[in-house]
């Protein structure tokens, strides 16, 4: 706030609001389809598009699917695309192996797009909840979601998805020391240049229902996320989140939900400059798309409001599963 204002009727504010060029000559944030990273649904098959009942107008789809789909996203201006996985329940088991499966549905769907799409940034997701017949993101002993052997394992799924092509890697397990052993893995695996984009101020949310149907792990999961994931009255405790993952190697932060934690997100870019991501996750979505469907606000209004509130707070990006829509909107 400027100190002081001229008094009316000098300072008339309407006047920077009278036409739309000059309202675009004074905007102060900008919404382009090169913010978005669009989350994506995988499942086996071929020519497969199978609704998410609780996500209105998003699918899961088969390899062949995604390649398109990356293809158009990527002609629209969207620059990445982030995969995650419908694990057959017969692959889920206690020790995970199929996490760093070299031709794991997530490795065959980033080798695709790779061939297909290669100038497109693949982003994949590290943890084990597709994978663990418990539905969590660790390994579970005794009731106790383990910390330095989940470590080991997420190695080994990175480097399996650095292997397979991916150009991002996103920790969303919230373990601790996670960032730098897998810092270190790729240094020493020869995949210096492989980007980690830390889901470092993860909370533990409500808004994840929809999701955890879209991959077929709501069933699974026994308990909560409490011991991992973030309080929601936390905020400090993020900017530790962040300040520590940046130290082990992280290239980019993400605060995730997005729309109840903006917060969080202009903090975050404020104290550390850091390339900040929010995630507006799948509860986030349907709010928007469901309300939209049913007329009750109008959609695609709330759409755009609520991907420009990410950039107004800080962020230089987000993850959104309404990164074709937008983009086709901002496009014109
Ligand atoms: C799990 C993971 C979750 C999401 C992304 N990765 C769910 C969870 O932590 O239970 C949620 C994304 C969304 O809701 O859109 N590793």
């Amino acid at each position: 706030m400027q100190p002081s204002l001229a008094p009316y009727p000098a300072l008339r504010l309407r006047r920077l609001r009278r036409t739309p060029a000059i309202r675009a000559l004074v905007a102060e944030t900008t919404l382009q389809p090169s913010d978005f990273i669009w989350p994506v649904f995988v499942r086996d098959g071929e020519g497969m598009v199978e609704p998410i009942a609780s996500m209105p107008g998003v699918n899961r789809l088969s390899v062949d699917r995604v390649v398109e789909a990356a293809r158009e996203a990527y002609a629209l201006g969207i620059p990445s695309i982030c995969l995650f996985p419908y694990t057959d329940p017969s692959l889920k088991t206690e020790d995970c192996a199929e996490a760093w499966n070299p031709d794991n549905l997530s490795n065959r769907a980033t080798r695709a797009i790779k061939a297909a799409v290669p100038e497109m940034a693949v982003m994949t997701d590290v943890a084990l909840d597709p994978y663990n017949i418990n539905g969590h993101d660790g390994f579970v002993e005794d009731g106790v979601i383990v910390n330095d052997r989940t470590v080991e394992a997420l190695v080994k799924q990175t480097l399996s998805q650095a292997e397979a092509g991916a150009d991002i890697i996103g920790p969303s397990d919230m373990m601790d020391g996670r960032i730098g052993a897998l810092r270190n893995a790729l240094e020493a695996e020869g995949h210096q240049d492989v980007l980690l984009l830390s889901y470092a101020a993860k909370y533990a949310s409500g808004f994840y229902g929809p999701f955890r149907d879209a991959v077929g792990a709501s069933g699974a999961l026994k308990g909560d996320k409490k011991t991992y994931q973030q309080d929601p009255g936390n905020s400090d405790e993020a900017m530790r989140l962040i300040a520590r993952d940046l130290s082990e190697g992280a290239d980019m932060v993400m605060v995730k939900p997005g729309m109840p934690y903006l917060d969080i997100c202009h903090r975050a870019k404020a104290m550390f400059g850091a390339p900040t991501f929010a995630y507006q996750v799948s509860g986030e979505y349907a709010m928007i798309a469901g309300a939209g469907e049913r007329g009750w606000v109008d959609g695609e209004k709330v759409m755009l409001e609520s991907l420009m509130a990410f950039k107004r707070a800080g962020c230089d990006g987000v993850l959104t599963y309404f990164a074709p829509a937008a983009a086709r909107l901002l496009n014109g």
